[in-house]
């Protein structure tokens, strides 16, 4: 079965504004999801929401026009509403709520994956949210399994469910599992599938159209969620829904050099080249003339990000020649 939604996931640090906006303008997505806003104690201001998600400035989509909503992370009900009031104020074409992050630092404060041990609190932020998010504007929430055990997995998605949510991501691991390999369980995505009223996307482990098909047969889910994959591969949507061809190793090249351009317009002030080696070691998953010319490697040995692209641009000379297909 070939998924008819494709979603593009929120990745703290990862998927940002220029980086959303490589991702959508290389494949069709439809929409993304900015990276968790966390508000804890006091609702967010404006600042931070504009400059963590820039595209409000610009009616909330990216330059490919495809729509971002914006992903709150809190554990207090009249805080995350709040915040959720204002970003729709300002302009959010829809709101997403965080109940899968397993970083520590936020779980000790009772947020993101933590709500899954709490799923009365869980279900009085959603309610809290659907309260003051106007209808025209899709409410979603982002939940894991659980948090040590799936065993509860249908509970846990019931109480945000029955709260009026418009439609509930599952990625199919607990918080224990973080995000090993072979963990992810879609067949426990379906269960939930089966019993929620609103439409679930399925999200995790999925790289490639083979992928993306097996988990839309195993979930019964038409929506899927992309993030490592969509980071590795940046037209994997085309792939799966269009079978295009992956971007050749010289379309990945380009890729790399929009994103350093697009993050020095976000942020004159900080330096691309971390993360442009962020972006390559996530692209070296799919790339395999990266490996073989060893270019990972080479980036990381260059002494200035010039260096580093115009070593880039040449190696897709050397990558034609290997594979010329690549
Ligand atoms: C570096 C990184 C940052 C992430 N940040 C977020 C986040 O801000 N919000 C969120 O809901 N999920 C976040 N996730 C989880 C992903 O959205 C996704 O659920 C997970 O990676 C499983 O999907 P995948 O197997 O396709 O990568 C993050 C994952 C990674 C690896």
């Amino acid at each position: 079965m070939i998924p008819s939604k494709l979603i593009l996931a929120p990745m703290d640090g990862v998927i940002d504004a220029p980086m959303r906006r490589v991702l959508t303008s290389s494949c069709r997505y439809d929409y993304c999801e900015s990276e968790f806003v966390r508000v804890s104690g006091q609702c967010v201001t404006s600042s931070r929401l504009l400059s963590m998600v820039p595209e409000l400035r610009c009616g909330g989509v990216t330059a490919a026009g495809t729509p971002v909503y914006v992903q709150i992370l809190g554990q207090e009900p009249e805080i995350c509403a709040a915040s959720a009031e204002l970003a729709c104020r300002l302009g959010a074409p829809g709101i997403d709520l965080n109940f899968g992050c397993p970083a520590r630092q936020v779980n000790k404060s009772g947020g993101g994956a933590a709500l899954l041990k709490d799923p009365d609190l869980m279900h009085g932020i959603c309610c809290r949210v659907r309260d003051v998010v106007p209808a025209g504007i899709p409410l979603t929430a982002k939940m894991r399994l659980g948090w040590d055990s799936s065993d509860r997995c249908l509970e846990l998605a019931e109480q945000i469910w029955s709260a009026g949510v418009d439609a509930l991501c599952v990625h199919g691991r607990t918080r224990e599992d973080g995000y090993a390999t072979g963990t992810v369980r879609w067949d426990l995505i379906a269960r939930i599938r089966e019993a929620c009223p609103v439409p679930v996307i399925a999200n995790g482990d999925v790289f490639d159209r083979a992928s993306a098909m097996e988990c839309s047969r195993i979930t019964g889910c038409d929506s899927l969620m992309l993030a490592r994959g969509a980071v590795s591969l940046p037209n994997l949507a085309d792939v799966i829904r269009l079978d295009a061809e992956p971007f050749s190793y010289r379309r990945m090249v380009e890729a790399v050099v929009a994103f350093t351009e697009a993050f020095r317009e976000y942020s004159p002030d900080r330096d691309p080249f971390p993360r442009v080696k962020q972006f390559l070691s996530y692209l070296r998953g799919y790339y395999n003339a990266m490996v073989s010319l060893n270019i990972f490697r080479r980036v990381c040995a260059c002494g200035s990000l010039a260096e580093a692209l115009s070593l880039l641009q040449s190696s897709t000379a050397e990558a034609d020649q290997l594979e010329p297909e690549a």
